[in-house]
């Protein structure tokens, strides 16, 4: 009867709006998001209005401090990233825009809802994980896995058959896949699928390459309350705006560049080519001041335990309730994670400079190489002696 579209306005959603007008003779409710991806979203509505949607369902919507403030952040606070390497750019994203498909199902009552991701991904499996948690009854249609427009060819004809506009550069195929937010950029497929090939410079768009950074370094500090970022250089700032800044510094300085061959959910591995500027700077700088703030077990801990945390955001698992117990645990250790970071941006380096805290566990008064009064180092004899017990029982065993 009505489903709800993930609509970025874009050639091939589209399509797939036409095409469920068509193959389903539903209503289509299309939903575009504003994460940051740095694209006008007026067009959009334009487009969609053009397309027969009634102007009552279409939505736009600025997400930007939702998805820095509750999605970006909290992962953070875990120091995520998947296979020691990926900070989960396009991972984290494709919760909140499930989340938002399936209230607006409910406000205008639809039955369905519909994205744009191929059956080979990672992304389906997010979007659908996300939309069963939350209501598990939807229906759910992913068009990529239906249709029969397989081709560049085919979904080209679909369109001109259906006076969708078609964008000169759209005609061909595009050179690879893109997916864009606040938080990073990812290319993908196509020309970047040999792995052995290193990406030209035009993949890149938010970070000039390391060669071509400035010879003179920048200097930044970044302030953290409870773990997340709330100032750089001494400005307060909203979460959007905190990340939009450190985008900007860092991209300046050649920093956030990945190329990674990593392992889908779906089994298959694939090879992207990121960007995520102000992210590389994040993860050092909350690195850096909870080295002074964070207990070692509580360090040590949610070192353990990230890895798991990476995988089930990677995974689609966001909505899960091991990811919930996991985030509680991440939130409560970061209590005392407050303070000041500084660092230096340099050709495609982030380098902690200094770190300080009124919460700080850091005791100059205990570690000087000087004289002190508070520690005993006659205390640490037994210590290493009980703990050499059982590896000198075994030495006697063994002997
Ligand atoms: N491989 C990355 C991930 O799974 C990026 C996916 C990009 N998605 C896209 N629709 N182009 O998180
Ligand atoms: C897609 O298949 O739609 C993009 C790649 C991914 O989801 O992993």
């Amino acid at each position: 009867k009505r489903v709800v579209l993930a609509y970025s306005g874009g050639l091939d959603t589209s399509v797939i709006l036409k095409w469920l007008q068509e193959t389903y003779r539903c209503e289509v409710v299309t939903f575009t998001a504003d994460l940051g991806q740095g694209e006008e979203l007026e067009p959009a509505r334009k487009k969609a209005e053009m397309l027969g949607i009634n102007p009552k369902h279409i939505f736009i919507e600025d997400l930007r401090e939702t998805f820095v403030k509750d999605y970006v952040f909290p992962m953070f606070r875990a120091n995520a990233v998947y296979e020691g390497l990926y900070l989960l750019g396009t991972s984290i994203a494709r919760p909140l825009i499930a989340k938002r498909q399936i209230e607006i199902a409910r406000e205008v009552g639809a039955d369905a809802v519909c994205h744009g991701a191929t059956g080979k991904g990672n992304d389906q499996v997010r979007f659908e994980l996300g939309y069963y948690a939350l209501n598990p009854d939807i229906k759910v249609i992913a068009p990529w896995r239906e249709w029969d427009l397989t081709s560049r060819t085919k979904l080209i004809e679909f369109a001109e058959k259906h006076q969708i506009p078609i964008a000169k550069d759209k005609r061909g195929e595009a050179p690879f896949s893109v997916d864009a937010n606040l938080l990073h950029i990812s290319a993908e497929g196509k020309v970047l699928e040999d792995p052995w090939e290193a990406p030209e410079e035009y993949v890149f768009s938010r970070s000039v390459s390391p060669e071509d950074a400035p010879d003179e370094p920048t200097i930044i500090t970044v302030d953290f309350e409870r773990g997340d970022p709330v100032a750089v250089d001494g400005e307060a700032l909203s979460p959007a705006a905190l990340l939009t800044r450190l985008n900007k510094l860092a991209g300046d300085n050649g920093i956030g560049r990945l190329d990674l061959v990593e392992g889908r959910f779906v089994g298959m591995k694939s090879r992207g080519v990121y960007e995520t500027p102000g992210g590389t700077i994040l993860l050092q700088a909350h690195r850096a001041i909870e080295s002074i703030t964070l207990d070692r077990g509580a360090m040590h801990l949610k070192d353990e335990l990230m890895p798991r945390y990476a995988e089930l955001i990677y995974n689609g698992f966001w909505f899960s309730p091991e990811r919930r117990m996991l985030q509680a645990l991440i939130d409560e250790s970061q209590a005392k994670v407050n303070g000041t970071v500084r660092l230096k941006l340099y050709k495609g380096n982030v380098i902690v400079q200094g770190r300080k805290s009124p919460d700080s566990l850091y005791s100059m008064e205990h570690v000087t190489f000087e004289d002190d009064q508070v520690y005993d180092q006659r205390d640490a004899e037994g210590f290493i002696k009980l703990n050499a017990l059982r590896l000198r029982l075994l030495n006697r065993q063994q002997g």
